[in-house]
């Protein structure tokens, strides 16, 4: 399989993926369709888009013919769908978008993929539609499908068109779902970024209610190279949850990064909880690990220092990504709480 379109390579982890390619599987040709919400910025490919092997393409996935006409111009032989609304906050404001993007968007491009009889149709999900766990066991690909948020809900009602595509029509496809991810060029509204940023600025750092809720953290360029190895290595019709079997609060993750950036920890507050915030997150990755040799190679401890130090080096990037609308968002998200 060596022509690929990327649905969302100008966000967070679309565009960790399409660097990856391009730097270590450089006989790939990528078409990259993003529409540029928020969460998009070219700036995220930032040398990589002069280059005969990376198209990019401003659009929308909800575009049938223009998807449709991309994949004959293009000869392509797969899709790897990131393209999405990922931020569960916007999503109990506003779902609308969540269902347009995540659902109908997906719908489209499975038609099409099934029309265009595509070697293998990759959806990128979450391990958020498996819902939240108590303070044991973890998710496996066999448990079942309880999302909580509008978000969350979207990504699920997404799984179930894709296996359907698969089971009614045979159309080959993989469904990842991955635990939390953090690194380079994460958009300052999930946690981790946005508590860097704070902190850098010597902002308060708003922790949703008393800060004990657990997510499992892997570093983005572990995901990147899971979803490469389900991409090129998995049968068809299969589904891999993907995680760093790294278990961490928010106040332990918070607490680090203060640690690291030298601030007090009376930058901490705690502030209104999110609603139906899932308590507990983590991942059982035992299947992907079997079956196609993966596993993460970066530590929390080598990945949040990374990430700092990342964040640190490029305060011209962060600088653009929270001017103009962020402020505003920032200011309804946070201001009532
Ligand atoms: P992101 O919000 O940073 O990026 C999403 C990208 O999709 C943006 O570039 C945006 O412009 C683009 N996009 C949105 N709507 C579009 C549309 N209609 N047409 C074309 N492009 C559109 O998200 P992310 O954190 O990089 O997540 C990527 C994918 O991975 C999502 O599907 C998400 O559900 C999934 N995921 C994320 C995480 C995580 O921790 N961030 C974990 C597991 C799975
Ligand atoms: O688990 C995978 C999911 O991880 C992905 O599918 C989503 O796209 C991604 O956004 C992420 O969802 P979360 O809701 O877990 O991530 P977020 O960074 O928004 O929040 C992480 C935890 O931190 C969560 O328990 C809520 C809490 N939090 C978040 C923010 C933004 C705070 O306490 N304060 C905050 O300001």
């Amino acid at each position: 399989m060596k022509r690929i379109l990327v649905t969302g390579g100008a966000g967070f982890i679309g565009a960790n993926f399409v660097r990856l390619v391009l730097d270590e599987h450089p006989d790939t040709f990528v078409l990259n369709l993003d529409v540029l919400t928020y969460a998009g910025n070219l700036e995220n490919l930032k040398g990589y888009t002069d280059n005969p092997i990376h198209v990019f393409v401003k659009g929308d996935i909800c575009d049938a013919d223009l998807v449709a006409n991309l994949i004959d111009e293009h000869k392509i032989e797969a899709i790897v769908n990131f393209a999405a609304e990922s931020h569960v906050d916007r999503s109990l404001v506003e779902p609308g978008v969540f269902i347009e993007t995540n659902v109908k968007g997906t719908l489209t491009l499975l038609k099409i993929a099934l029309d265009k009889k595509l070697e293998r149709f990759l959806q990128v999900s979450t391990d958020e539609v498996y819902g939240s766990l108590g303070a044991d066991g973890f998710f496996t690909e066999t448990t079942p499908l309880s999302p909580n948020s509008p978000y969350s809900a979207s990504k699920a009602s997404a799984d179930m068109l894709v296996a359907a595509f698969g089971h009614s029509w045979g159309l080959p496809y993989n469904i990842t779902r991955c635990s939390n991810n953090y690194g380079p060029f994460q958009f300052p509204e999930k946690m981790i970024p946005l508590m860097i940023n704070n902190a850098l600025n010597d902002k308060a750092l708003p922790i949703y209610g008393d800060g004990l809720y657990v997510r499992d953290w892997l570093y983005v360029y572990d995901h990147c190279t899971a979803i490469w190895n389900v991409l090129t290595q998995a049968r068809a019709g299969t589904i891999y949850n993907i995680g760093g079997n790294n278990e961490k609060t928010n106040l332990e993750v918070v607490r680090l990064i203060l640690d690291r950036l030298n601030k007090p920890e009376s930058l901490i507050r705690h502030v209104k909880d999110r609603p139906g915030h899932d308590r507990r997150y983590a991942i059982d990755s035992s299947k992907v690990m079997r079956e196609l040799g993966w596993k993460p190679t970066v530590t929390f401890e080598e990945g949040i220092n990374k990430t700092i130090d990342w964040y640190l080096a490029n305060t011209d990037w962060l600088n653009h990504v929270v001017s103009g609308q962020y402020q505003q968002y920032y200011e309804d998200m946070y201001s009532g709480r």
